[in-house]
């Protein structure tokens, strides 16, 4: 990862500066860790960086299942969340509880204002688009919404209301990739891959990638 303002692509070997590197956690395999620093740097910044989540509250992660989603659910239980909320189709269901999130949302058969009112203290929304406003109502007073994708909140409601948004940027950090690597050897995280694509199938990968729904991350592998 070389973000932001940089193009990338895809090869067997890239340069990266020294201080964007830490060591392969122990209980992962290669696959396993290729999948982690992108997503898990994402959700751990925007929850332990920028938000500085404590014990209690609660938290809402949307898209719950993705590859940021699904490290938000569960580095929210590891802040001490008092619970966990995840939004995200039917067919994740068993997978997001099994992540730690204490009650699920099915997006296709539930609109989250619909069950959730003024409960939530922070939201983290991997989703976000036109109507994301609609989740003004399922935040109390003083709640935070951290948009990980673009979306459209109607600020003036949301000042009304006493909700703030904000939303950050990825950036390396081979520090925190020290951080989490301790996460995973301790058993108190762990990753979930969607798929495997050698790299010479990279485009199949963004053919599976664009079918939406993904579970995890998909990983393209450079040595089988
Ligand atoms: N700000 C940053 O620095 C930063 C960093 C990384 C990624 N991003 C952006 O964040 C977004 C998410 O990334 P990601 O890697 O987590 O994507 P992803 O792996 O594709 O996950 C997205 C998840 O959202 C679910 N979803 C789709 N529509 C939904 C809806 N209407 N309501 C609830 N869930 C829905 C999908 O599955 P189901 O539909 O089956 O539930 C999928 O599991 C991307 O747009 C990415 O570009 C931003």
């Amino acid at each position: 990862m070389d973000f932001p303002g940089r193009h990338a692509g895809y090869a067997e070997y890239a340069t990266s500066p020294a201080a964007h590197l830490a060591r392969k956690p122990e209980t992962l395999d290669h696959v396993e860790a290729a999948a982690v620093p992108m997503a898990a740097l994402t959700a751990y910044q925007f929850l332990v960086e920028h938000l500085r989540l404590g014990p209690g509250g609660t938290v809402l992660v949307n898209g719950a299942a993705g590859g940021v989603g699904h490290f938000a659910v569960q580095l929210a239980r590891t802040r001490g969340a008092g619970r966990v909320i995840g939004i995200a189709s039917g067919r994740h269901e068993a997978f997001v509880k099994d992540l730690g999130a204490d009650r699920f949302v099915d997006y296709t058969q539930t609109a989250a204002e619909d069950v959730l009112h003024e409960e939530v203290d922070v939201l983290v929304d991997t989703v976000g688009g036109p109507d994301a406003h609609r989740f003004l109502p399922v935040l109390r007073r003083g709640g935070r919404i951290t948009p990980v994708f673009l979306g459209e909140y109607d600020p003036e409601r949301a000042t009304e209301l006493g909700i703030t948004v904000g939303g950050w940027q990825v950036h390396s950090s081979g520090e925190q990739l020290t951080v989490l690597a301790g996460l995973f050897d301790a058993g108190r995280l762990r990753v979930a891959i969607d798929s495997v694509f050698p790299l010479s199938e990279a485009a199949q990968a963004h053919t599976r990638a664009e079918q939406g729904h993904i579970q995890g991350k998909i990983v393209l592998q450079v040595v089988a």
